[in-house]
């Protein structure tokens, strides 16, 4: 069966990595989350003191690019990819509101976007993935078999998020998450390079009143008639 690449951009926590997933597992395609390679950025970023007050420096981290090492490994016991940085699971640190507060800065800067973007167009080299992010169809993949953009409302997205984070044990507020998700998006429409807009062949989603079980029938459809050469 032929084989595409399917890119799915959009706003923060627009539930994105839980299609993303369930059409990656209905195809048997890699699944590739762009924004766990932006958040372990970050993390390393912490911890190694270029943000500090509040503030972070960019030349220490651009000077420090060519010593990170990102690598996407399955959990044999989930069938998940968890992102590796320099060797060491991060995966649940990358997700924590820190992280989520300084990731979107940092995925302003061109040499941070010019590393991730080559990496993940080598790993789309062989088709059969979907990747999410915010310029999948726009520049990693601009010649995608389908892509899509997802929105949903502010309140609806922080909602979702404050949930995860609380059931994972962490301890947030809502207006924190809301105001979060504002801002990311604000930095991420408004950035130079590779902002946040919907590609012209992008097929747009606004899942706020959508259940998950519609949202994947729907993309599912999308996807099953671009494998089939219908669309
Ligand atoms: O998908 P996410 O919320 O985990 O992404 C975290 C941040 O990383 C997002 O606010 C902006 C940045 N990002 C990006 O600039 N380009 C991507 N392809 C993916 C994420």
């Amino acid at each position: 069966m032929k084989k595409i690449t399917i890119a799915i951009d959009g706003y923060s926590s627009t539930g994105k990595s839980t299609v993303a997933k369930q059409i990656a597992d209905y195809f048997d395609y890699v699944y590739v989350d762009s924004g766990a390679m932006y958040r372990a950025i970050t993390l390393y970023a912490l911890q190694n003191d270029f943000i500090s007050e509040n503030k972070f420096d960019k030349n220490p981290l651009i000077n420090s690019l060519n010593n990170i090492n990102l690598k996407f490994n399955k959990n044999s016991s989930t069938g998940k990819a968890e992102i590796f940085l320099n060797g060491i699971n991060v995966e649940r640190e990358i997700r924590t509101l820190r992280v989520s507060e300084f990731v979107s800065p940092i995925a302003t800067l061109s040499e941070v976007r010019a590393k991730l973007v080559q990496q993940q167009q080598i790993m789309g080299n062989d088709k059969g993935i979907v990747m999410d992010g915010r310029d999948i169809g726009t520049v990693v993949f601009p010649e995608a078999e389908l892509k899509l953009f997802m929105n949903a409302n502010a309140e609806q997205r922080a909602k979702r998020r404050f949930n995860e984070l609380i059931e994972r044990g962490d301890s947030v507020s809502y207006e924190e998450i809301l105001h979060n998700v504002i801002e990311r998006d604000r930095i991420d429409t408004t950035r130079k390079d590779s902002p946040l807009i919907k590609a012209k062949d992008a097929i747009e989603i606004d899942n706020s009143e959508m259940n998950l079980e519609d949202q994947f029938q729907t993309i599912l459809q999308l996807a099953k008639d671009r494998v089939a050469g219908r669309v």
